[in-house]
Formats: structure tokens, sequence, C-alpha cells
């Protein structure tokens, strides 16, 4: 599996060049794109980061990445991030890592969302429990707003996220509507961001056995 998750990491750092601002994405696919852009810093890529986690930061930095706050730039040229399941339309469930809500942030103010998986993160609809970032105060009231929706919320025993929140893992039957889903999430008090990447990724790099596979968005 770690051979296909290069794969997919090596093929996306293709399309940086010189002079762009790059979203560093967070997990051990993304973290394959941000050593090997060190990698190509060493022999002079000129580029600056904005990492989606204090851990990418943490190796972006000891790889020779330059950093810098998001709130210097307006936009992001490219961003390389991975997905803990990917459907038919380019939609995503992330977050098993914790590092949605920067990863959110980042991806929407990106041009373009390049997105490395292995061919297992590929599905006809999602599964993967769906993670949820909420604040500390009132999170079992939450949890329970969220049971409403049809969902069974767990907590992440032991884990606060870089902002300080926890996460409430949610398992379903069947996740259908995603855009109206994911909204309704949202809309709930006490929760900052879900894990539901709606229209937000421009392609799919697909490690497989055989080779390399991209879906592409026509619009992003
Ligand atoms: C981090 O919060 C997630 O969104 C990751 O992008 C996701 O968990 C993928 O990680 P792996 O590449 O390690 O599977």
């Amino acid at each position: 599996m770690e051979e296909l998750k290069k794969k997919a990491a090596y093929e996306a750092v293709k399309t940086v060049k010189d002079g762009m601002i790059v979203g560093l994405g967070t997990g051990s696919t993304a973290k394959y794109a941000i050593l090997k852009l060190g990698e190509m810093v060493k022999e002079g890529l000129d580029i600056i980061g904005i990492a989606t986690s204090l851990e990418s930061e943490r190796i972006a930095r000891q790889a020779g990445i330059k950093i810098a706050d998001i709130n210097d730039y307006d936009s992001i040229d490219i961003t390389i991030d991975g997905a803990d399941q990917v459907d038919d339309n380019l939609n995503l469930i992330k977050g098993g890592g914790g590092a949605l809500l920067r990863e959110k942030i980042v991806a929407s103010c990106s041009k373009r969302e390049i997105i490395v998986v292995d061919e297992s993160k590929i599905a006809r609809s999602f599964s993967y429990p769906l993670p949820v970032e909420v604040v500390k105060f009132g999170w079992k009231r939450t949890a329970e707003k969220l049971a409403k929706l049809n969902f069974k919320p767990h907590i992440r025993h032991g884990f606060v996220t870089d902002n300080g929140n926890y996460i409430l893992d949610c398992e379903y039957d069947k996740l259908e509507n995603v855009k109206e889903i994911e909204a309704e999430i949202n809309n709930l008090p006490g929760v900052v961001e879900n894990g539901l990447f709606i229209g937000l990724a421009s392609e799919i790099i697909i490690g497989k056995r055989e080779g390399i596979e991209i879906m592409r968005k026509e619009n992003k």
C-alpha cells in the first residue's frame, strides 16, 4: 500500500512549479508529497508551503520547505492532500487524521485541490465513519444532535485537534444527499466543521498496482 500512496504523491508533485504557493496536506500519503517537495526544494525549486496541520508544518520545515501563514496569501495555487474515502463524483470524506478543519479551509482557498490516494480509498458510496470536529463545551449534547440526524457518534478518545477541539467519528447506515447533510451538520450548535468535502477536489490521483489513474473535475 505504501508504494501505491507514494506513486500517487510523486505524480502530484509534478504539477508544482517555481513561485507557487502550495498547500501541504496531512496524513501518510500527503507526507510522501511533502518529503518529495522537500527534495525538489533542495534541488532549487522555489515554493512557499501552507500547512494543513502542525504535524505537516513540522515535516515540511524539517524537509527544508518555507512555511507561511495562510492569512498572508489570498489564494493557494495547488494543494496536495490525502483522503479517507473518495466517491464517483470526486466528493471526499476526510479527517481520519483529525486535520479536517484546516484542510477544508486550505482546500476552499486553493485554485487546484489535488487528492492523492491508493486504490483502496475509492468507493461507490461512502462507508468511512464521518469525522466531525466539535467544541469541547457541551460535546455530549452536540453528539445527541448528530444522533438525531441518524449518526452514531463516537468520541475519538485521547484526541484534541490542532484547534483545541474534539472529534466525533460518526457511523451511519447510508450517506446520501451529501451536500445537504454537510450543511445540516455544520448548522448544529457546537459543530465546527465536518469531514465531507463536496465539490472541493479538482482531481484525484489514484495509485494502483498497475499504474496511475486520474479522475478529473472539469470546472476546477
Ligand atoms: C487528515 O485529517 C485526513 O483528512 C487525511 O487526509 C486522511 O486521513 C488520509 O490519510 P492517509 O493518507 O494517511 O490515509
